[in-house]
C-alpha cells in the first residue's frame, strides 16, 4: 500500500457501517493498542485505550504488552514510543502530524549550541526528533521538568531546550540560570494576553489555566501553569466552576467530559476570529486514517537502530526520575 502522502488515501470499505466500531475490532484482532493526547480530535480521544499527556504517553509505551502501538498524537510522541519498544511495530494515522516546536530545534544547530557549552547538564524537552534527544542527557515533559532541574545539584549547569517559554518558567521557578534554546510552539505563543484579560472582565469567577508553552505575561497572571495532565487534575479539584483554557482546544473534550458540570472557555489567539485555538499537525489525524493506518499497519515510525540506541538513554532517564509524578 502507497502511503507517498504521508497515511494510507484509501476508501473505507462499504460494509464498514461504522467506523468507531470497526476501528475497535481491528484493534482486538491485531493486538494493537491506541493511545492519543489530549490534543486529538474528541472522536479519537473516545475510542483511544489511553489518553494522556507527553509524559503519560511515554509510561504507557515503556509498559504496554501490545504488539501494535498507534500513537494518536504528533510524529516525536511515536518516535519516543519506537526507542522505548524497539521491538514493537509503532504506526501513526498521519505521517504529516509534525510540530513546529520540534521543528525549532534542528539537530545540527543544537549539537552547536552545546558544543559551545562545555561542561552543562542537556536537559531537552520531548518534543524533539530523535536525534536532538540523542544529544541530551535528561529528557523532560511540562509534566516532570520542574521536579526533574531541582533535584541536580547546585552547581550543575544547565542547557535547556528546545522551548524558551517553558526553560524560562523552569529557571524562574527554581531559580537556576540555564543556557535557554530560542524556540517555541506555534501554537501556545499566539494566545492574545488583551482577549484574555477582556475574558477574564467579563468571567471574574473563571480561573485560568495556562501551559508553560505560553509566553511569560501569561503565566504570571495564571492560577495555574502546568501540562495537559496537571491542568486537568486542577480543574477536577477545584470548587471554581468556570475556566479559562489557554493551551490547545482539545483538551476542551476531556475537561468537560470530567467535569460536566463545569464550564470552560477556550482562550483565543491573536491572530483569529475564531475563539479557539487548534494544533493544525494534531488534527491531521481522522477515524479514517486510523481505520487505515491499523487495516494496513501504516505509515510505520521507523527510526536508525543506532539513533535508537542513543536516543534511548535520556528518556529512560527522565522515566527513571518521574516514577512518582504521572502514571
Ligand atoms: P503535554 O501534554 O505534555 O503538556 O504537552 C503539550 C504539548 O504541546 C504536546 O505537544
Ligand atoms: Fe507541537 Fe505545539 Fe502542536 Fe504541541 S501544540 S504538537 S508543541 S506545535
Amino acid at each position: 500500500m502507497n502511503v507517498d502522502k504521508g497515511y494510507v488515501d484509501a476508501p473505507v470499505p462499504d460494509d464498514v457501517t461504522d467506523l468507531k466500531e470497526a476501528i475497535l475490532k481491528l484493534k482486538k484482532e491485531k493486538d494493537a493498542i491506541i493511545m492519543a493526547h489530549y490534543y486529538q480530535k474528541g472522536e479519537i480521544q473516545d475510542i483511544a485505550d489511553f489518553i494522556g499527556d507527553s509524559l503519560a504517553l511515554a509510561q504507557i509505551a515503556a509498559r504496554t504488552e501490545a504488539k501494535i502501538i498507534v500513537m494518536c498524537g504528533v510524529h516525536f510522541m511515536g518516535e519516543t514510543a519506537k526507542i522505548l519498544c524497539p521491538d514493537k511495530k509503532v504506526i501513526i494515522p498521519d505521517l504529516n502530524a509534525g510540530c513546529s516546536l520540534a521543528d525549532s530545534c534542528p539537530a545540527d544547530e543544537y549539537e552547536k549550541f552545546i558544543r559551545e557549552r562545555p561542561g552543562h547538564t542537556v536537559i531537552s524537552y520531548v518534543n524533539t526528533t530523535a536525534r536532538v534527544k540523542s544529544l541530551t542527557d535528561i529528557l523532560v515533559t511540562s509534566g516532570n521538568a520542574l521536579k526533574i532541574v531541582e533535584s541536580l545539584s547546585e552547581d550543575e549547569k544547565i542547557i535547556f531546550g528546545p522551548d524558551r517559554n517553558l526553560g524560562e518558567y523552569i529557571s524562574s521557578m527554581t531559580g537556576r540560570t540555564m543556557a535557554i534554546w530560542d524556540g517555541a510552539c506555534h501554537v501556545h505563543e499566539r494566545f492574545s494576553l488583551e482577549k484574555i484579560m477582556e475574558l477574564k472582565k467579563a468571567n471574574p469567577e473563571a480561573k485560568l489555566l495556562v501551559h508553560p508553552e505560553c509566553k511569560k505575561p501569561l503565566q504570571l497572571i495564571a492560577d495555574k501553569v502546568g501540562s495537559t495532565a496537571v491542568l486537568l487534575k486542577y480543574a477536577v479539584e477545584s470548587e471554581a466552576g468556570s475556566f479559562i483554557v489557554a493551551t490547545e482546544s482539545g483538551i476542551i473534550h476531556e475537561l468537560q467530559k470530567q467535569c460536566p458540570e463545569k464550564t470552560f472557555i477556550p482562550a483565543p489567539p491573536a491572530d483569529s476570529t475564531c475563539g479557539c485555538n487548534d494544533c493544525s499537525f494534531m488534527k491531521l489525524n481522522t477515524l479514517q486514517k486510523l481505520y487505515n493506518c491499523l487495516f494496513y499497519e501504516l505509515p510505520e515510525i521507523v527510526v536508525d537502530e543506532q539513533l535508537m540506541e542513543s536516543a534511548r538513554r535520556p528518556i529512560e532517564r527522565m522515566l527513571e526520575l518521574s516514577k512518582n509524578i504521572g502514571r
